[in-house]
C-alpha cells in the first residue's frame, strides 16, 4: 500500500529530526530539508533500516528565494503529493537588537516567517484541492509576549502563531489540519545558534525533542488549532495569555538582568 508523504523542513537535526522518525514510525515517507544534505542523508538511511521509509533528501536553504522556490514545486508536485507539511526550520538571536547583525535579523525573518508562509500557501492549495491533509507549524512560547533581547525571534514567532490559527480557520471542514505547535525549552543545538545562556535556564523547564514531536503530531492528529507541549509550558502559556503585554515584557527583562545574561 502507498505510504503518506510528509515533508519536513529542517530535519536535519532537533525538533525537526525527532518529527521525521516519528513520521516514519507512524508509516510515512518522507521528504528531508535542511542546509545539511549529510545529516539528512545519514537520517534518510536510518529511516528506511529502522522503518521501511522511503526519504528523499531535498537539501535547501530557505532564506535563498531560488532554493524555497525548489521546495514549493516540491510541494506542488502532483506526481508525489505531500500529504503532511511540517514547517519547522529556525533559528533565534538573542541580545539587545541594535548590538545584532541585520542582516542574521532579516535571514531569521526570511526563515521563520516568509519561508513558512510561502511553503504553507504551497501544501495548503494542494491539500484544499484534494479535502486531505496536514500542515504543522513549529512557533514557540516564545511568541506569546515581546521578547527583550529576543525581540526578533518572538515577533516572528508571534507571526506563526497568530498566521497558523487563522489559516486552521479557514481550512476547518475541507479536511486539511492545521496546527501550531508552541514548544518552550527544548534539548537541541537552537540555543547554541542562538548563543542564549542555557545554563541558567532550570532543569524543570526544559523537555526532550522528542516529546515535544510528539505532542505535535497528536495534536495535529486531532486538528488542534494549537499546541503546547508539557505541563510546565502550559501554564507558562496560560499565564502569557491573560497578562498584559506591559507586565510580560517587564518580567522578561527582569529575569534577564538577573540571570546575568
Ligand atoms: N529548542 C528550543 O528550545 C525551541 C523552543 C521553541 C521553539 N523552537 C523552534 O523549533 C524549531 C526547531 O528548532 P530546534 O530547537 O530543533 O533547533 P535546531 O536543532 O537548531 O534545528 C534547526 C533546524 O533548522 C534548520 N535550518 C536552519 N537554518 C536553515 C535554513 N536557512 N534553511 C533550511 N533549514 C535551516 C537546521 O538545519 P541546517 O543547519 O542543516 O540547515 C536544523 O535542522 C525552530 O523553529 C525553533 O524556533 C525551539
Amino acid at each position: 500500500m502507498k505510504r503518506p508523504i510528509a515533508l519536513v523542513t529542517g530535519a536535519s537535526s532537533g525538533i525537526g529530526e525527532s518529527l521525521a522518525r516519528l513520521l516514519a514510525e507512524r508509516g510515512h515517507d518522507l521528504v528531508l530539508v535542511a542546509r545539511d544534505a549529510g545529516r539528512l542523508e545519514t537520517l534518510a538511511k536510518e529511516l528506511e533500516s529502522a522503518f521501511h521509509a522511503t526519504a528523499q533528501v531535498l537539501p535547501a536553504d530557505l532564506t535563498d528565494a531560488d532554493q524555497l522556490a525548489m521546495v514549493e514545486a516540491r510541494c506542488h508536485d502532483r506526481t508525489a503529493p505531500i500529504d503532511v507539511l511540517v514547517n519547522n526550520a529556525g533559528f533565534g538571536t538573542f541580545g539587545p537588537l541594535h548590538t545584532l547583525d541585520l542582516d542574521v535579523e532579516t535571514r531569521e525573518i526570511q526563515l521563520n516567517v516568509v519561508a513558512l508562509v510561502r511553503l504553507t500557501h504551497a501544501a495548503a492549495a494542494e491539500m484544499a484541492e484534494r479535502g486531505a491533509g496536514g500542515i504543522l507549524n513549529v512557533s514557540s512560547l516564545a511568541g506569546f509576549q515581546p521578547g527583550p533581547s529576543n525581540a526578533t525571534y518572538s515577533a516572528t514567532k508571534a507571526f506563526v502563531t497568530s498566521f497558523t490559527e487563522a489559516v486552521h480557520e479557514e481550512l476547518k471542514g475541507t479536511g486539511v489540519h492545521v496546527t501550531v505547535l508552541c514548544p518552550g525549552f527544548t534539548r537541541t543545538g537552537f540555543q547554541a545558534t542562538a548563543d542564549v545562556p542555557a545554563e541558567a535556564i532550570p532543569g524543570f523547564m526544559w523537555q526532550e525533542a522528542d516529546e515535544v514531536a510528539r505532542e505535535g503530531l497528536d495534536a495535529l492528529a486531532k486538528n488542534k488549532a494549537i499546541a503546547i507541549p508539557g505541563g510546565v509550558n502550559k501554564v507558562l502559556g496560560a499565564f502569557s495569555t491573560v497578562t498584559p503585554h506591559a507586565i510580560t515584557r517587564r518580567v522578561g527583562a527582569a529575569v534577564l538582568k538577573r540571570s546575568g545574561a
